[in-house]
């Protein structure tokens, strides 16, 4: 196992760069926007080069545009906001899961929205069920896959009490693995044929046979588990690059860890400063930056000065790797709001 020894020098408060040996590459990370709550979901929009990500229990959309560091937002009264991923062929509308909800929200994303107008499309669980939807990802053919988990009762989650489910063009859910505890990381490789999956309370990562014609998935395997690898806290958020290898944000590890699912080794270790680390996803123009989330949500004022960073947004660089496009969700029937009539 190649271990990256980091170490930090810290430029100024905004910049904090860390110097990775074993690579032979030299890797930074960047504090790349303020600290907000409980940020997650990364999607880099490639056709405008902006990332878009979500502040769930602020009920946020917000979007990084890198090239001017320029965070805009939209409020979504809804509910908390678990996962948003722009909708195919719109410049301006997103599907969101929104508490139980899936919600079309309308938001142009260059300016600051304090009640962003949406609609309700589906519910993807019972009224009855203390649950919400938390992480989620499209798939090659526009289908949207989330998983929901329970409520948070005093700092506390139930366990197996959420699913992971996938949406179609016509918002139909179909149930695709259940129960889970908390349903988090989402990836496919390139060749389309295995689904990777976090249930972050398993500590473990699951693979699949994945067929993208029907979208049915087979033939669980874990491909990696924490607690056997000795790393303290839990997988939540992943991406993965095009050489198959996962990047896996670990929540209360303040690391983002670079795992080999077909051989099960830990590749790389790059240290985050911000203990709850959420998600990551690739973004940039070679798509070969790792944009990282974390965690600020649950922090008293004292240990909001104690942990500063906690709650920002991260860009790795250096990494010598790329990512894979991230799809957009395939919409049936859907235009700009120049053509509302259409949605229905
Ligand atoms: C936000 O907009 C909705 C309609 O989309 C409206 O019902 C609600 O009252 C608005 N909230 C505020 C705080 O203005
Ligand atoms: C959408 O999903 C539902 C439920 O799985 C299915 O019955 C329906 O045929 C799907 N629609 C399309 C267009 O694939
Ligand atoms: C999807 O297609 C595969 C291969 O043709 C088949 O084995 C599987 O049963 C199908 N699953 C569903 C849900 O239709
Ligand atoms: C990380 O999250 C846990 C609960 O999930 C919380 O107890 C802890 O204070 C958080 N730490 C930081 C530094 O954000």
């Amino acid at each position: 196992m190649r271990r990256a020894i980091c170490k930090y020098v810290s430029l100024t408060w905004i910049l904090i760069i860390l110097v990775c040996g074993g690579q032979g590459h030299r890797v930074t990370v960047e504090k790349v926007t303020d600290s907000y709550g409980l940020s997650e979901g990364p999607h880099w929009d490639h056709r405008i080069q902006k990332l878009y990500f979500v502040d769930i229990y602020n009920q946020y959309i917000r979007r990084l545009d890198p090239a001017t560091g320029v965070v805009t937002s939209a409020y979504v009264e809804h509910g908390p906001v678990g996962v948003a991923v722009p909708v195919d062929d719109t410049t301006d509308k997103f599907v969101a899961g929104s508490g139980k909800d899936i919600v079309l929200v309308t938001w142009n994303g260059d300016e600051n929205e304090d009640n962003a107008t949406f609609k309700v499309l589906t519910s993807i669980e019972p009224s009855s069920s203390d649950t919400r939807i938390n992480d989620g990802k499209v798939d090659s053919s526009g289908r949207l896959w989330l998983g929901t988990m329970a409520n948070e009762v005093n700092g506390q989650v139930a366990h197996k009490m959420g699913s992971l489910y996938c949406i179609n063009d016509t918002f139909q859910s179909e149930k695709i693995v259940t129960p889970v505890s908390v349903s988090n990381g989402l990836a496919w490789n390139i060749e389309d044929n295995t689904f990777y999956y976090i249930d972050s309370f398993t500590y473990q990562v699951e693979a699949y046979d994945y067929n993208p014609n029907n979208g049915s998935i087979s033939n669980k395997r874990i491909v990696f588990d924490l607690k056997k690898a000795n790393l303290e806290g839990l997988p939540d958020g992943m991406a993965i690059d095009t050489d198959g290898n996962l990047w896996i944000a670990v929540y209360g590890g303040s690391q983002v860890i670079h795992v080999n699912p077909k051989t099960q080794q830990l590749l790389r270790k790059v240290k985050i400063p911000a203990a709850n680390v959420t998600s990551v996803a690739f973004g940039g123009p070679l798509l070969d930056i790792l944009y990282v989330t974390t965690s600020s949500h649950g922090l008293t004022a004292q240990e909001r000065k104690e942990s500063p960073h906690a709650g920002a947004l991260f860009a790795i660089k250096g990494l010598g790797v790329r990512g894979i496009l991230a799809n957009s969700f395939a919409m049936n029937g859907v235009k700009d709001s120049s053509e509302e009539k259409n949605i229905d």
